[in-house]
């Protein structure tokens, strides 16, 4: 008994010091001349392991944080990269990284800095990137940022920034990235700065400003103010910024769109803007010829918002436009052609709207030779014109699931011939035709799960089709047996292993007292199949 205990103990204290092996101070070498360091107390402790020819170092400390012991740090000068980022907190005294003098890149990422130097960088410092991101730093100064002449990239998201000092990135002739995301900005004081191509500050507390604010920016391509307060965009953007390409202002609480906005930068030159970010936000209308002088948007994302009036020609001029975004909306119809002419659309989504009805001239009548991805699921269709669709022949993915649909008609999809998938599922269709079904003969994908289908033709075509939906339909049991040994037949997968209807908690099919599977609507509406089902 007693001699089992103590080897118990041996083994349980022999794990524990396997756990803690990198309690001990060490470095290993990641590559050749990069480095990784363990368990460093002092940049003075660090200085004893770096050789003359290491490039990057990087700190990891389980327990403790690195401090400056204010020595002179001669033999770490030819250090191009050291990353603390993972030092488990620093801090930088007197000297801080003063003698790194080749240092380019240095990651001071979550480390509960609260104030940041001139004095901890070498004069004219050759810092080329610094992350700065997830400390406590409440202010930006004109005389560190000085000092950082020759930054590229900085990055200061994640702190507690409340304002920059006007003008502190005067002097930063190659800083291109500026993040000063997740900070508590109320004003955008940036100033000016000639190269600047990115600038984020999105998640700060932003209500309101003139884009005059920004004049100082004009190489600015990218400009990020998702997640503040704004409730209005003052005029002209592209008079202050005429390089813009990118701009996102989701989720803010924008109530309108102007066409005002997009003025500048000249009267004859079209805006450069190609990704305009406006979703999560609050407006209600969109307006006559609203986007018509941005010839080079791609994508416009307008989902989650409260849009419930589009006028025909909203979105007329937009002849580059890739994708389209209006999910989540309150759009209740869509006005004759507003989709007309947009001849460069892949993708739109209109799903989780309000649209009881699709009449023959939503798309136009000039061919959409791009557009492949096309989402009305979510809606309140009722009313599917048969011609609908007829200028999208390079249609591959249709989603209509969730709405009213009843019956399907040949013509709406006798254009679609290079569907390849067909989401019906959660609609109220009784019957789909054979000729439907046929002229789909790229189909590889097809829902019709939860509708009111009882059997299908009893032969049809489908050559291409690998995957189907079918449950939540009250299929005559023998209906059911033949589909199924069809789709058995040609590898067809129908079963999801995790559905209720497959593990037996709902019912698949009906029981009736006839011999055969009928096919014919008004038989299996004198023998109320439909209604048995919804009883089981
Ligand atoms: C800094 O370190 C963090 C954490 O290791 C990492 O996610 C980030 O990408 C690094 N920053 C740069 C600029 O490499
Ligand atoms: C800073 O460095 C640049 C070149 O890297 C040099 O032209 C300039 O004279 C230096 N300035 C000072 C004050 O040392
Ligand atoms: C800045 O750092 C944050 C946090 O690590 C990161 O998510 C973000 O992508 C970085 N910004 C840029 C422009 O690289
Ligand atoms: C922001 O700017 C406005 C107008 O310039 C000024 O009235 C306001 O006090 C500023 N707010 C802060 C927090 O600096
Ligand atoms: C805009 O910001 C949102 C966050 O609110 C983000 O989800 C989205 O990806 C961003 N869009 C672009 C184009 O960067």
């Amino acid at each position: 008994m007693q001699s089992r205990q103590v080897l118990v103990l041996v083994l349980v204290s022999l794990t524990i010091s396997d756990v803690r092996t990198k309690d001990v101070q060490e470095c290993e070498e990641l590559s050749h001349k990069n480095y990784v360091c363990y368990e460093i107390e002092s940049f003075e402790q660090l200085q004893h392991f770096v050789q003359e020819d290491w490039q990057s170092v990087k700190i990891v400390n389980g327990h403790k944080a690195i401090e400056s012991d204010d020595q002179i740090l001669d033999k770490m000068s030819k250090l191009r990269q050291l990353d603390l980022s993972e030092a488990g907190g620093v801090s930088l005294g007197e000297r801080g990284l003063r003698d790194l003098i080749a240092l380019q890149q240095l990651n001071l990422s979550h480390n509960e800095l609260d104030e940041l130097h001139a004095k901890h960088f070498a004069d004219n410092a050759s810092l080329v990137s610094l992350d700065v991101s997830h400390n406590d730093l409440q202010f930006i100064g004109r005389t560190l940022m000085k000092q950082l002449s020759n930054l590229v990239y900085a990055n200061f998201s994640n702190n507690a920034i409340a304002s920059v000092e006007p003008d502190a990135f005067k002097g930063q002739l190659y800083l291109q990235h500026l993040d000063l995301s997740t900070n508590e900005q109320e004003n955008i004081t940036i100033g000016s700065n000639a190269n600047l191509r990115y600038l984020s500050i999105s998640n700060n507390n932003v209500r309101d400003f003139p884009w005059c604010r920004l004049r100082g920016l004009p190489k600015l391509e990218e400009l990020h103010l998702h997640s503040n307060w704004l409730e209005t965009l003052d005029m002209a953007i592209f008079y202050s910024l005429p390089r813009l390409r990118v701009l996102n202002v989701s989720n803010n609480n924008i109530y309108t769109i102007q066409r005002n906005l997009f003025v500048g930068p000249g009267p004859d030159v079209s805006p450069q803007l190609q990704v305009l970010d406006y979703s999560a936000n609050n407006v209600k209308v969109l307006e006559d010829e609203l986007f018509n002088r941005l010839q080079h948007l791609e994508s416009l994302d307008l989902h989650y918002n409260q849009i419930s009036k589009i006028s025909a020609t909203a979105f007329r001029g937009l002849t580059k436009l890739k994708s389209l975004h209006l999910q989540d909306n309150s759009i209740r119809q869509l006005p004759d052609g507003v989709f007309g002419n947009l001849i460069s659309l892949q993708l739109l989504d209109v799903s989780k709207n309000n649209i009881k009805q699709i009449s023959a001239n939503v798309f136009g009548d000039r061919v959409l030779r791009q557009l492949s991805q096309l989402d009305f699921s979510h809606n309140n269709i009722e009313e599917l014109h048969p011609l609908a669709f007829s200028s999208l022949p390079y249609l591959q993915q249709l989603r209509l699931g969730r709405n009213k649909l009843i019956s399907l008609d040949i013509r709406m999809f006798a254009p679609l011939r290079r569907l390849q998938l067909l989401s019906l599922s959660e609609n109220r269709l009784t019957d789909i035709e054979r000729d439907v079904l046929d002229t789909l003969d790229k189909l590889s994908e097809l829902d019709i799960n939860n509708n009111q289908l009882t059997f299908l033709p009893a032969t049809f075509e489908l050559p291409q089709l690998r995957r189907i939906r079918i449950e939540g339909n009250p299929w005559q049991c023998l209906c059911l047996d033949e589909l199924t040994a069809w789709l058995h037949g040609r590898g067809v997968s129908y079963a999801s292993a995790n559905s209720a209807y497959y593990s037996g908690r709902k019912a698949l099919c009906v029981v009736t007292p006839l011999g055969q599977c009928i096919r014919d609507l008004e038989a299996v509406r004198a023998h109320r199949i439909v209604e048995s089902y919804e009883e089981i």
